[in-house]
């Protein structure tokens, strides 16, 4: 498998996405683009503890993030008691290395706050739309990525946990999520027991559009990044091979083609509804 290569940001961009964008130069800012063009999630970590009031710290600058007419429509759990991070641990038999995390915490969206301002505040809340569901989900996941930063930048390794979501009902219940509060995702968080490596993208022309959405050229570009990615990223295992065999090479498009094609949290609209949010 090929490590990540050290380099420039341009020299990490064009690994990514297989050629770099236009700059020649970073701008101002360089540090912050180099650590972006070289980050990634983290899976295994040192048996080393994470400072409470680091953590802290860390929750400080993520809510400083930019927040929907500033709503603030979203909230972290951060799991302390060993019982009830063993309960969240419980729930992915699968993934051994979330429970070996020192740290786990929970992002979550919540209008419940707003629809308490039209209480005290003795107004009608009239929004009570998919709206009132989409602005704290976004708002959670803003944090969640100004959060991974602050982490990742503090030299610690994290990984966002979205698996929580198939078991909404049971993480709701552990953690006393009240009606309008849900999880959006976990995170796991720890000091990187390993450098891991860079995840190739699809190429800018697939993602950056100009004036105008635009998919031309997009099947070829997808298969270029899968033969590129195949190539310097061969996935370890292969999804599914019971029903759909063993693919060669076993590209991108595959994986998240098999992916999609199971059932995955169907249960979810239900659980959202249930918090109390109407859909439509
Ligand atoms: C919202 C969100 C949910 C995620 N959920 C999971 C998860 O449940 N399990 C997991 O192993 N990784 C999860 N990830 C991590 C992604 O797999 C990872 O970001 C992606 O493979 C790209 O790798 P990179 O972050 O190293 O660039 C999640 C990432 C995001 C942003």
């Amino acid at each position: 498998m090929a490590r990540a290569p050290a380099g420039s940001p341009q020299e990490l961009f064009a690994y990514r996405y297989g050629a770099a964008p236009a700059a020649p130069e970073p701008p101002a800012g360089g540090d912050t683009l180099a650590y972006l063009a070289g980050r990634r999630s983290c899976r295994s970590y040192l048996d080393r503890p994470v400072d409470p009031a680091l953590v802290e710290t860390l929750a400080a600058a993520a809510f400083c993030a930019p927040s929907k007419s500033d709503l603030q429509q979203r909230d972290i759990v951060i799991l302390r008691a060993p019982a009830l991070r063993g309960e969240i641990d419980a729930l992915f038999p699968d993934d051994p290395w979330i429970a070996a995390a020192p740290a786990f915490l929970v992002f979550c969206g919540n209008n419940r706050r707003q629809r308490q301002l039209h209480e005290w505040r003795g107004r009608a809340f009239v929004n009570d739309h998919l709206d009132a569901f989409f602005n704290a989900a976004v708002d959670a996941a803003i944090l969640l990525a100004t959060f991974v930063i602050a982490a990742e930048r503090a030299g610690l390794g994290c990984c966002p946990i979205s698996a929580l979501r198939n078991h909404g009902g049971r993480v709701s219940d552990l953690l006393g999520l009240p009606d309008h509060v849900f999880p959006v995702a976990g995170l796991t968080l720890g000091w990187p027991a390993e450098e891991g490596e860079i995840s190739l993208r699809l190429p800018l022309g697939v993602t950056l559009h100009e004036d105008r959405f635009d998919e031309a050229g997009l099947r070829q570009a997808v298969e270029a990044y899968d033969a590129r990615r195949a190539e310097s990223q061969p996935y370890a295992k292969q999804r599914d091979t019971a029903d759909y065999g063993t693919a060669a090479p076993y590209t991108w498009s595959e994986d998240k083609a098999r992916q999609y094609a199971k059932p995955q949290r169907a249960d979810f609209g239900a659980f959202i509804r249930a918090k109390g949010f109407r859909l439509d």
